[in-house]
């Protein structure tokens, strides 16, 4: 008989009691089969162009090949295809080679990496010394945590808070609060008062499937009452949220505040890697104790990009300004289409759909229609909240998005997704 995989996830083939590793792959196999033969495998879809706000697609199984309109990269500024951009990468990469060759510690540390940690250093206001380049923002989190973060510590951490934080917080004691709710981060602050070494509150500046910002002034001045550090991870604010793009910090003026802030280089720099930005004497310590920094090769001269990247968030604002015009207008649309799109204050906007068959239904048709789009379903989300996720970029065209807002005017006829 046929498992009935309707209401499973990822999440289930994680570990399966009594299965070793090849009878677990064969079941998750089982659900791979399921999601392609229902035509809901929006996963790896192949793509034969460049990251933008059209991509074109391999023909795969029902996929068919052909160009799309793009909801699926997160380069908010354009930065992948900037000139500026690539000419810095190749520059970089003719003066140094493609790669490092070595881990920082001993022997792969180069002038281009100690340039970027001060062209960091000096876009969050900090002093020289204050930053570290890992290979992916995911180790930022993940990497700086663990090395940080041991028994006598606690860490408090919102419950929005991305896979990597988790992963960081594993060798640790943990306390999670409702998302945004400062009643309950205040509960934990005052058990955890004279019980730990190190208290450290975690939280996103933007929120990665709302799209919406943390009460980061409440919760720095709440976190630094009781005595805690805050670290602010905020991968999906910088270059978008704030007058000058340094993110949720800069919006709620807390840039000096704020005591760690880590992020990424894939989303608004276009590139690869991710960075921490702290007090000279924790950057030091991390070069040395982070296990992931200290015993994997550093980052290629391809990171000479993110520097030109840094430099164009100030020299040319009109990317962030052309990005915020198309949030306004999409969501507008949007929401005159009865859509829920939930609380976002950023480039993130989620059509929540809630139904997990409905979401895979509308994930669908949105591509049959020639656009892309992320079905996203526990456990990224809880399985009631699950949505239709879009990150919306500078350069998509008025024309993108008239096009995208018909197509979802279609679906939500279709599928009876209006909530009003
Ligand atoms: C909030 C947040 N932090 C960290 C990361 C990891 O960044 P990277 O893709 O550079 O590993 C992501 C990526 O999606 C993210 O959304």
């Amino acid at each position: 008989m046929k498992q009935d995989f309707t209401l499973s996830s990822f999440k289930d083939f994680e570990d399966i009691p009594g299965f070793d590793i090849y009878q677990r792959a064969g079941a998750h196999k089982g659900y791979l089969d399921y999601l392609r033969d229902n035509e809901f495998m929006n996963y790896r879809l192949l793509a034969t162009s460049g990251c933008g706000p059209e991509i074109e697609l391999a023909e795969t199984g029902y996929i068919k090949k052909g160009s799309y309109i793009s909801f699926v990269c997160n380069d908010y500024l354009g930065f992948t295809q900037h000139i500026r951009v690539k000419e810095a990468v190749i520059d970089g990469i003719e003066k140094y080679g493609c790669g490092a060759g070595a881990s920082p510690l001993i022997g792969g540390y180069f002038d281009y990496h100690k340039q970027l940690e001060d062209k960091l250093s000096a876009f969050f206001k900090r002093e020289k010394g204050s930053s570290i380049v890992y290979t992916t923002g995911y180790t930022s989190n993940s990497a700086t945590l663990l090395s940080l973060l041991k028994k006598e510590d606690i860490a408090i951490v919102d419950m929005a808070v991305h896979a990597s934080v988790y992963e960081g917080i594993s060798g640790t004691t943990t306390k999670r609060f409702l998302h945004n709710n400062l009643d309950a981060l205040e509960r934990i602050l005052i058990q955890a008062k004279d019980k730990f070494r190190t208290k450290m509150v975690i939280i996103d500046g933007v929120y990665s499937q709302d799209g919406d910002m943390a009460r980061l002034k409440e919760i720095q001045e709440l976190t630094h009452h009781y005595g805690g550090i805050l670290l602010v991870d905020d991968a999906h604010g910088i270059g978008v949220i704030g007058a000058s793009g340094r993110g949720a910090m800069e919006y709620f003026d807390v840039m000096d505040k704020v005591d760690i802030i880590t992020g990424t280089f894939s989303k608004t720099f276009g590139n690869v890697g991710g960075y921490v930005i702290a007090d000279p004497r924790l950057i030091s310590y991390l070069q040395f104790q982070s296990r992931q920094y200290a015993f994997s090769a550093a980052a290629t001269p391809a990171i000479a990009g993110v520097s030109k990247a840094i430099d164009l968030i100030d020299e040319e604002p009109h990317w962030q300004k052309q990005l915020q015009e198309n949030i306004i207008y999409y969501k507008k649309g949007l929401l005159e289409l009865g859509l829920d799109i939930g609380t976002t204050e950023s480039a993130i906007i989620p059509v929540k759909i809630g139904d997990v068959k409905k979401n895979s239904e509308a994930g669908k048709l949105l591509l049959e229609n020639g656009v892309y789009t992320n079905p996203i379903m526990y456990p990224a989300v809880s399985l009631k909240d699950s949505r239709i996720r879009m990150s919306l970029m500078a350069t998509h065209t008025r024309e993108h998005l008239d096009k995208a807002l018909n197509v979802f005017e279609y679906v939500s006829k279709k599928l009876d997704i209006a909530c009003r």
